[in-house]
Parts: structure tokens; C-alpha cells; sequence
């Protein structure tokens, strides 16, 4: 838990604009070749990032299961879909293999993903941003506040009917059936999501 605690206080140093920067990681997924932030009305958002702390447990599998709902639907538009970290440590590996394994158990593969860092300009490439937690949205917005962009941001359970706390706990440090707990939450709001998306189209 301190060693959390810790690295949960680092995440706010590491998320300066210095940090940030474009120029500060060369293992970032380049930018350059994504599709700008469409012009669409907030209410039809045609890319959507999902993000959470590492961007190796919770907003993989958000990325992995919207994805599986949006190809389920024969009427989806075409989207750009992705996740990433508000963190660094894990840029560049592969997301957990707890999160692997929950995925796999739904028939959902996680194993192309790579973790990377939110960019200042995921804020201009995404119409939607998506955290998993109050904290991470705090971080975006302080993000937002700091480099601009146009993203919608919201929490993921703002799209769950049945939301409690509003966030989707953090299973990194957990037991393993912390991450059925998760994919459990995350399922039902990205098809909430989904259906949202998919029917303002
Ligand atoms: P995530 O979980 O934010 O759902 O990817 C975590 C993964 C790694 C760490 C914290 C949370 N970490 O401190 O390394």
C-alpha cells in the first residue's frame, strides 16, 4: 500500500507539462499519424480514450471491451478508439496479465495493447476522454486546464445505471478477483457507452 501511496504521489510531480511535453518520452505511440478530434457535437464522439493510472489494468480492458461492443453493433461508425495512462511506469509493456486473463475468459484480446502516457495532444485528437476514477479525471482536467484541447472528459460510471461511488477501483494492488470485479463494472458501462455513441450516430 505505501509503495502505491507513494507512486500515487508521484503520478501529480510526473504529470507536469514539463513531463508532458512531446519531446519528454521517445517510447511514447506517436501522435502523428491519429485522425484529428472530429468536429462533431459532444453528443457523437467519434474517438474516445480511455484512461486510467498505468494504462496496464483498468483502461486496457475499457479499450478492449468498448471495442468488442462497438464491433457487435453492424451500424457502428467508424471510431478511433484508445486508452492510456495518466502515469509512466509502464509505457511501452503490455497491459496486466490479470486483465489479460479476464479479457481472454470473454473472449476479448488485450495482448496487442501497449501502456503509454496521456499527451497534451490527446486533448486535441480525442472528442472523448473517459476515466476510470475520480483521481484521474482531476489529473486530466488539471491537464486540460494546462495545455488546452477540446475533449469532452467524463468519468466511465457516469455512463453505468447503477453507479455507487462513481468510480471503477483500482485492482493493480489487489486479489485477482479484483479484475472480474472491474471487467464487471467496465462491461456495463461501455455498453451504455456504446449504445450512447452508436445511437446519436
Ligand atoms: P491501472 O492500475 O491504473 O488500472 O493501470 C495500476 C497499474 C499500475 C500502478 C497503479 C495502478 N502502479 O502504481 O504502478
Amino acid at each position: 500500500r505505501s509503495i502505491y501511496r507513494l507512486r500515487c504521489g508521484s503520478n501529480s510531480r510526473t504529470a507536469s507539462a514539463a513531463d508532458l511535453s512531446p519531446h519528454a518520452a521517445v517510447c511514447y505511440r506517436s501522435c502523428m499519424n491519429r485522425p484529428k478530434r472530429s468536429t462533431s457535437p459532444p453528443s457523437a464522439p467519434r474517438s474516445v480514450l480511455f484512461v486510467c493510472l498505468g494504462n496496464i489494468c483498468r483502461s486496457p480492458l475499457a479499450e478492449g471491451i468498448f471495442r468488442a461492443c462497438i464491433a457487435a453493433h453492424s451500424s457502428a461508425p467508424p471510431l478511433h478508439v484508445d486508452s492510456a495512462g495518466t502515469g509512466g511506469w509502464h509505457v511501452g509493456e503490455p497491459p496486466d496479465p490479470r486483465s489479460c486473463e479476464v479479457a481472454r475468459r470473454h473472449g476479448i484480446s488485450l495482448e496487442q495493447q501497449r501502456a503509454r502516457r496521456v499527451q497534451p495532444s490527446d486533448f486535441e485528437i480525442f472528442d472523448l476522454i473517459v476515466a476510470m476514477d475520480a483521481s484521474n479525471l482531476r489529473d486530466l482536467e488539471a491537464l486540460q486546464r494546462q495545455h488546452g484541447g477540446g475533449a469532452r472528459l467524463a468519468r466511465l460510471r457516469d455512463w453505468d445505471p447503477d453507479p455507487d461511488t462513481g468510480d471503477v477501483p483500482d485492482p493493480y494492488y489487489g486479489r485477482a478477483d479484483g479484475f472480474a470485479h472491474v471487467f464487471t463494472l467496465v462491461e456495463r458501462a461501455c455498453r451504455a457507452l456504446a449504445n450512447e455513441v452508436i445511437g446519436s450516430a
